[in-house]
């Protein structure tokens, strides 16, 4: 017993069924490259990134060593009225590689905060036009934005919304993208269900353009269990909201940071969003950090029109964090000197291959691929089999593959650095889990 009934009091996982983890807890120890080591003394290859964030791979020397520099010289600096220089540095590297006009970054330490942010900025921006009527926020079914009020309430995964009954008011979904008769199977870009974007017309005709302030999605919505949009989909999305003056905001919380073997899923479909958040890959997870880029329309909007002397009243503690600042900084050092972007698009065939390949079993119902990025539904075992998942998930991990599973969707997302033989690791082990597990 390496826990004690305190210690497991004590700590409340996040999105976890402590009962379950805490009657035979799971502890990672270290981690290096492709790889965790646990408390027992298992090496993990993990075929997750951590939560889709350690995109170049677990302890890397040049960001720990930024880290470690940057806590010795000044801990802590603050971002409210004062600055330092590390984090306008960051932020002008990092527009360097974010999609045209997106000039300008606001920092957070989270996904969540970096969505929240961004809803914020789009109410702000049209408030101070005099288009304080611009109000409604547009989510989508089955999307996952993170843990804040804002985010939960533009979010569309339904479990994430159960418990809490006092969400965002003004907010209205879209239907998400999934077809399944029609598109089972797809490899990269499903072809059906462009049409699925003229729901936000309808919603345009039914609310009034003068009344919607901004549309937010994953380009590739990952929590859900990976769903990639159809061909033609965000480029309706664009053109709508582009007609409308209504915002177009992409999550690339996940997608951001060489995930679809691209910077951004921006440049991999070529539709250029109003703002993006960001978070994850951002430092590598190395220290929490996200942001929210904004383009240059916005930016100047704000600053210029705002009549009070601070153009926006929000910001965190940690915002522009030295230490997060450090390890950005030298993440998209390792991006660029690894191309690890690069790296990400030539496995990505391979990787499709053999996730494909695994449609040869029978409990295998959908595969859906993009980048280094993958999720296999699974039949269920019986009527309402909500562990099947979880026991696939377990049986890889005894097997020494990290996997994740979202009720019966397997979902990977490997670190950028992986290589072929740990591709055929990763799927050896999950046919095997499969097999085993039904
Ligand atoms: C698309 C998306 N947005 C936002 C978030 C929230 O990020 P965080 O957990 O850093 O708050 C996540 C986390 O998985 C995500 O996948």
């Amino acid at each position: 017993m390496r826990l004690s009934r305190k210690e497991k009091n004590s700590y409340w996982m996040p999105y976890t069924d402590n009962k379950w983890f805490k009657k035979k807890p799971k502890l990672l120890e270290s981690a290096k490259g492709m790889y965790y080591n646990t408390i027992d003394g298992d090496k993990i290859l993990d075929a997750v990134a951590g939560l889709w964030c350690v995109n170049a791979g677990h302890c890397r020397k040049k960001i720990v060593k930024a880290v470690q520099k940057q806590v010795e010289k000044m801990d802590y600096g603050l971002s409210f009225q004062m600055g330092h220089k590390l984090s306008f540095e960051f932020a002008e590297k990092l527009t360097s590689i974010l999609p045209k006009d997106i000039d300008s970054v606001f920092f957070t330490n989270s996904g969540s905060e970096a969505v929240d942010t961004a809803l914020k900025i789009a109410l702000a921006y049209f408030s101070s036009q005099g288009m304080g009527s611009k109000k409604i926020l547009i989510g989508r079914s089955r999307g996952y934005h993170g843990s804040g009020f804002g985010g939960t309430s533009v979010g569309g995964i339904v479990a994430n919304r159960n418990q809490f009954s006092n969400l965002l008011n003004g907010v209205i979904h879209l239907p998400h993208t999934h077809i399944p008769e029609k598109n089972s199977f797809s490899v990269g870009q499903p072809k059906y269900g462009v049409e699925k974007a003229e729901a936000l017309q309808d919603i345009i005709n039914f609310h009034g353009s003068e009344n919607i302030a901004a549309v937010i999605v994953e380009p590739v919505a990952g929590s859900t269990g990976v769903l990639v949009p159809p061909i033609g989909y965000l480029e309706r999305l664009r053109k709508i909201c582009s007609q409308n003056n209504i915002l177009l905001i992409f999550d690339e919380v996940i997608t951001g940071f060489g995930r679809l073997g691209t910077g951004f899923a921006s440049d991999r479909f070529k539709v250029i969003p109003d703002m993006m958040t960001m978070a994850k890959g951002i430092t590598n997870a190395t220290v929490p950090m996200g942001a929210v880029g904004v383009n240059s329309q916005i930016y100047e909007t704000l600053i210029k029109n705002k009549k009070e002397k601070i153009e926006l009243f929000h910001g965190y503690t940690y915002s522009g964090h030295p230490l997060a600042c450090a390890a950005g900084l030298a993440t998209l050092e390792v991006y660029k000197d690894e191309k690890l972007f690069e790296n990400a698009k030539k496995h990505e065939n391979y990787f499709g291959l053999k996730a494909h390949n695994l449609s040869k079993l029978n409990m295998v119902k959908d595969i859906r691929n993009l980048g280094l990025v993958a999720g296999i539904e699974l039949e269920n075992r019986y009527k309402k089999d909500n562990t099947l998942g979880r026991d696939v998930f377990e049986e890889c991990y005894k097997n020494g593959v990290m996997v994740r599973f979202t009720g019966n969707t397997i979902a990977l997302s490997p670190p950028l650095i992986i290589n072929k033989k740990q591709i055929d690791n990763v799927f050896d082990v999950l046919r095997f889990s499969i097999k085993k597990c039904f």
